[in-house]
Formats: structure tokens, C-alpha cells, sequence
């Protein structure tokens, strides 16, 4: 049976670990916290949105969807005034998911008329000033850069908007998102998972060999960020229908009903699922679950829920999954997109999705005031960024007055936080050397070995001997 590691990180959210890749698939301190801070806050949705009705995004590594998962989230908040995120289930009422069309799943009529169709109230987009009030942090002890220690992480990325009490509705925003993964499993399964809390940990049984995680996940836990279940469910929705062949699959039934899992997952999308599973929907598939659903959603779906749910099952919101290896996925496709999120395992573990070759491909897929966001600080990344013509800049984070990834864009004046000398330095010396992927069909195997051999036969300086002269040089 397809084998999950899950684990409830410190902010409640759920992190994986992945025997195979030998690597984590979230941070330990928060998976939806790290997708707020590395992914959506760094990119300035609300700029970008302020001149812009749509937005088209690929959802690279999707995983189990924190990243697309974190942006919808943000949208909805930033846009849709009445969205709160309530105590109280998602259903009316739970009993009543049990009686949902068992019957007759073959009750086509979709309702419509029972919605109670709020007027939207217009938002305020939060108006920050430049302030120019500004202090000196150091940053690792190699670059000094002004910060303000007032601004949170969020105004930190957002203070270059006009100073406007801005109006405007979410409904009229287009929101396109295509999820690149090769593990369809794990895609299918991504709404299923819940937001525990602090209690919810005693359910973390690290059957696996990776200490470090078991010691980190002892820290302080801290729900900065709460999911809005309302998004849950329209992945589900969405799934369902791009993907009708999940029905009645016996691994994605087995997997939900495990006892070792269960903890892991939110109840009430689980029952929800099951009884489309009960349902014969062989013959119109994808007719049977969308009225299914829409029927749910139209007789069983709390008040509080329906203004964005609504906007999210409608076609204002398109979410397309693509599963295969995300090299082929990109080759394939002629969009661009205007925010791309790359969330690979670590280049030592998944170097074919940081070669050089990649980000050139990326950079047909990227539009001219897009910008690509990745947690990674490798100067050999950044280095293949700025050799495939990006601009690189770097991601902030004040709270921990860390740099916590990495932006690439093709308009330099996105950048805020650009690289600093010693970034510069670095990239030039043997921690620089990118990997190479000449045709983009190498294994992760290969591009290791060609990588490895081309480090040792270069003349660059090594980055040690780089950092003490750094160091020397600049007193530090
Ligand atoms: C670090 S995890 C991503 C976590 C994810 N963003 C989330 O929010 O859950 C890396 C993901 O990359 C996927 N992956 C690994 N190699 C891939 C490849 N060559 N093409 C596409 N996906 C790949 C894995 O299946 C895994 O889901």
C-alpha cells in the first residue's frame, strides 16, 4: 500500500517526510506557515492584483497543496470582506452529509435557488506607508541591511503599494492555478488534510528515521495562519472532476480509511468523499460528481461559507492538476504564468529540478512582471537563475531576521532585497557551479555524478577558503 509519513508540525498543519527522496517535504516549524512566508506574502499578491483582474500561477511540487492551498487563502482574506474563518464545521449539519443523495446519485438537477446570494461588501486593502523610519539589523554576520523592525512579514513585501483605500470585490478576480506533481496520490489526497493544534501531536509517531524532525517538533507551536475549510472542499470539488477515475479507487479508499492516517485527516471531507464513493458514477463521471457536489454545496454548506465557496467551485477559480515529472509538464505547455512557486526537495536531493536548463525553461513560462519564488538559498541556484537571464533577489523574513529563499524575475525592480556581496562572492566561487541538464531527461542520479565531477576539476576559489577571506576582509 502507498505509504504516507505524516506528522503534525508546529503550527498544526500537517508535514511529510519522504523515505525515498530522504528529505522533509515541510518545515518543521509550520508547513503553512513556511508556504505563507517563503511563497505568498514575498510576492505581493495585492500589488500585482491592484492592476491586474487575473492571475495565472504554477503550483510547481504541489505536494499536498500548502502553497496553492496559502495563496487562496490570502486571496480570500485580502477580498472578500465577509470572510471569516469560523469555529464551527463546514457542514450545517453533520448527519446530514449521511443522507445526501444515497439514494440517487443520478439526481442531475443542480440547485441553485436556496444561495443566499449576500451582496459582496467591498474590502479595504491595508494601506502601509513607506516608512522611512529605518534601523540596522545584521544578517548572518556577512550583509548589514536596513530593516524596519516594525513592519510584519507581510507589510514587509507589500509597503510599495500606493497609499489607497483601494475597493473592490474578489468575485471579479480570474484565478488560474496549475499544480505540477509526479506523485498522483499524494495530489489526490491533498485535501483530505487537517489543521490540528497543540493536542493533535500526540498522534505524531515518527516511525521513520529522522531525528532531526522529532527534536524541532518540540518547539513552540504557534498557529499564525488558519486555512479556511471552505478551500478544502473546493480542491475536492475540483479534483473530482478533473480526475473522476479517484472514484471508487480502492488505494485512495484504503489510504482514508487506515487507522495509522486517520488522525491526519479533516472528517467531514472524508465523509463527504465517501459518499461519492459509494455512488456508481461510472457512466457520466464527471456530470454525476459535479452536481454531487454543487447539490452539497447548495443544501448542506454552512451561511458563513457559501460567498467564497461559491467563488471557488465557479469558473473564476481554475485549478488543473498535472501529474508526471514536472520537466515533461513544462515542456509541454505554452502558458506563462505571472507567480511561479518551486518547492522540489533540495537540489542534493532533486537536482533535476534546479539545472540550468530548468530555469531557462522557466523562463519562457514566466511573464515579463512574474516572479518565481523558492525557499532555496544556494548560490549554485541563484547562480543558474541569473545564468539563465533572471534577476535574483532574495526573501526576507523579519521575524527571524533570516533570509529564507530566493526570488527570480525578469523586471528588476520586483526585487527587494537584492544580493548582497558576499551572495555575490559565493556565487562565483566553487558553491556557485550549477547543475546542468543538457536535454532535460537526466536522472537525479546522473546530474549528481556530472555535477560532483565538474566541482572537483574547477580552478574556482572553494567557498571556505572564499568565507574566511570574506571575513577577513570585512573584519568580521
Ligand atoms: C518538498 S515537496 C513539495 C511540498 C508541497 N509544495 C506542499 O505544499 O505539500 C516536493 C514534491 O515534489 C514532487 N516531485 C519530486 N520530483 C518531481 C518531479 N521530477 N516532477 C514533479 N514533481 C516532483 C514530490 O512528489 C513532492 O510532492
Amino acid at each position: 500500500m502507498y505509504k504516507l509519513y505524516p506528522y503534525f508540525t508546529n503550527d498544526g498543519s500537517v508535514g511529510l517526510f519522504s523515505p525515498e527522496a530522504d528529505d522533509i517535504y515541510h518545515s518543521t516549524y509550520g508547513a503553512l506557515t513556511e508556504a505563507y512566508e517563503k511563497f505568498v506574502l514575498p510576492a505581493n499578491v495585492k500589488y500585482f492584483l491592484k492592476n491586474n483582474s487575473q492571475i495565472k500561477i504554477l503550483d510547481i511540487c504541489y505536494g499536498i497543496g500548502y502553497n496553492t492551498k496559502s495563496f487562496l487563502n490570502y486571496f480570500l482574506e485580502k477580498f472578500f470582506s465577509n470572510f471569516e474563518i469560523k469555529n464551527e464545521k463546514i457542514f450545517n449539519n453533520k448527519a446530514n452529509i449521511d443522507k445526501i443523495y444515497s439514494n440517487n446519485i443520478y439526481n442531475r438537477e443542480i440547485y441553485t435557488d436556496n444561495i443566499e446570494k449576500n451582496s459582496e461588501t467591498l474590502i479595504n486593502i491595508d494601506t502601509i506607508d513607506n516608512d522611512n523610519v529605518l534601523c540596522e539589523h545584521s544578517i548572518n554576520s556577512f550583509q548589514k541591511i536596513p530593516i524596519n523592525p516594525h513592519l510584519n512579514n507581510e507589510a514587509l513585501y507589500s509597503n510599495n503599494l500606493a497609499c489607497e483605500k483601494s475597493l473592490c470585490s474578489g468575485q471579479k478576480y480570474k484565478i488560474f492555478i496549475k499544480a505540477l506533481d509526479n506523485d498522483k496520490t499524494l495530489l489526490i489526497l491533498s485535501p483530505f488534510f487537517r489543521q490540528g493544534n497543540e493536542d493533535d501531536k500526540k498522534y505524531n509517531n515518527l516511525n521513520f528515521n529522522y531525528e532531526k524532525i522529532s527534536k524541532l517538533l518540540n518547539n513552540k507551536f504557534e498557529a499564525k495562519y488558519k486555512l479556511n475549510p471552505a478551500i478544502n472542499f473546493a480542491l475536492l470539488y475540483k479534483i473530482c472532476n478533473k480526475l473522476p477515475e479517484i472514484i471508487g479507487n480502492s488505494e485512495i479508499s484504503n489510504i482514508l480509511d487506515s487507522n495509522e492516517y486517520k488522525p491526519f485527516f479533516d472528517s467531514e471531507i472524508m465523509a463527504c468523499f465517501k459518499k461519492i464513493n459509494e455512488s456508481d458514477v461510472s457512466e457520466y463521471p464527471q456530470e454525476a460528481i459535479s452536481s454531487f457536489l454543487h447539490n452539497i454545496y447548495y443544501n448542506h454548506i454552512s451561511t458563513s461559507y457559501k460567498i467564497v465557496l461559491e467563488y471557488l467551485i465557479s469558473d473564476n477559480f481554475i485549478f488543473e492538476p498535472v501529474i508526471g515529472d514536472a520537466r515533461t509538464s513544462l515542456i509541454n505547455d505554452k502558458d506563462t504564468y505571472n507567480l511561479i512557486f518551486l518547492d522540489a526537495f533540495t537540489p542534493a536531493k532533486c537536482p533535476c529540478l534546479w539545472t540550468l536548463e530548468f530555469f531557462k525553461l522557466l523562463y519562457e513560462h514566466l511573464s515579463e512582471d512574474g516572479m518565481i519564488l523558492t525557499y532555496s538559498n544556494s548560490a549554485s541556484i541563484r547562480n543558474a537563475m541569473l545564468n539563465a537571464g533572471f534577476y535574483a533577489g532574495k526573501i526576507y523574513n523579519n521575524e527571524f531576521n533570516k533570509f529564507t529563499g530566493t526570488i527570480a524575475v525578469k523586471n528588476k525592480s520586483l526585487i527587494k532585497f537584492e544580493l548582497s556581496e558576499y551572495d555575490l562572492g559565493l556565487i562565483n566561487s566553487k558553491a556557485g557551479i550549477f547543475y546542468r541538464d543538457k536535454n532535460l531527461n537526466l536522472s537525479n542520479g546522473e546530474i549528481l555524478a556530472s555535477h560532483k565531477s565538474e566541482v572537483e576539476k574547477s580552478c574556482k576559489m572553494s567557498s571556505s577558503r572564499f568565507i574566511k577571506e570574506f571575513k577577513k576582509k570585512n573584519c568580521l
